[in-house]
């Protein structure tokens, strides 16, 4: 629901089922978490391997592709990222939504990107966006958002809020989010909180990491419409790179 109800979610997809559908071969996306663009990438006709970690979030991505009767497009494993094997290298490598942030060092981000660039055949890319942390993502991250309405199965009104503490110095985010399930009068009858850190890298740090795994960069891009990077405008960092054929 929190990625669902993300507009930076909606901006991504487009920019993702486009350079799937584009791939020359086996399309491989890293913390596939519900489908969200595998499904959809799926459903237009694109086979793709997808891994990740949680076995709650491989498993909706499996109802999603029942639904959606694709579920034959998909191989789903589940596996760290950062210790995931192909059987056959992959044309193209995706690592969507910020999810490079999930690792907390820039050791442990440099070492995922040397073992994607051991899964990718010669002449295939690495996709992936970070977050860009200008002084107004930092705001509007730490301020409180009630990001959505719902109501669950059982019929109960629900709010889902979130907020961050950010670290700059650090680089590092503390996302927290909760859900107030509200009773009949509209009074809070029971609060779940969940916590999630984060971290993010500079342009530079990125940049660095690709050469040094071997890849050459071809492009850097500030948003999802493709606009070339530039410190003045890009809400976003997006890295197009190549392993050398
Ligand atoms: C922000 S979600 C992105 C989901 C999907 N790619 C999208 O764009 O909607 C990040 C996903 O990465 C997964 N993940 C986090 N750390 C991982 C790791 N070390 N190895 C594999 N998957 C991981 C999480 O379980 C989660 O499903």
């Amino acid at each position: 629901m929190w990625t669902d109800t993300a507009g930076s979610a909606r901006a991504n997809l487009g920019f993702y089922l486009d350079a799937y559908a584009r791939a020359d071969g086996p399309v491989v996306e890293l913390g596939v978490g519900d489908g969200r663009i595998a499904v959809p990438a799926a459903e237009r006709g694109r086979a793709v391997v997808g891994v990740d970690l949680s076995e709650a979030m491989l498993d909706l991505c499996r109802r999603r592709a029942r639904q959606a009767g694709v579920l034959d497009r998909l191989t789903l494993i589940h596996a760290d990222f950062r210790k995931f094997e192909l059987d056959t290298p992959a044309a193209l490598v995706a690592l969507p939504y910020h999810s490079l942030g999930h690792l907390l060092t820039l050791e442990d981000k440099g070492r995922l990107i040397s073992h994607i660039y051991s899964q990718i055949r010669p002449g295939g890319r690495f996709i992936f966006d970070d977050f860009l942390m200008t002084p107004a993502l930092v705001a509007h991250m730490r301020r409180v958002e009630l990001r959505a309405e719902y109501r669950t199965a059982a019929g109960a009104d629900v709010l889902l809020w979130v907020t961050s503490l950010v670290n700059e110095p650090a680089r590092s985010i503390r996302v927290v989010t909760w859900e107030d399930e509200l009773d009949a009068e509209g009074g809070l009858a029971r609060r779940r909180y969940r916590r999630l850190s984060l971290s993010w890298v500079e342009p530079s740090q990125a940049r660095a990491m690709l050469t040094e795994a071997g890849f050459t960069i071809e492009a850097c891009y500030g948003d999802f419409d493709r606009t070339p990077f530039s410190d003045r405008t890009a809400r976003e960092q997006i890295w197009v790179a190549r392993k050398p054929a």
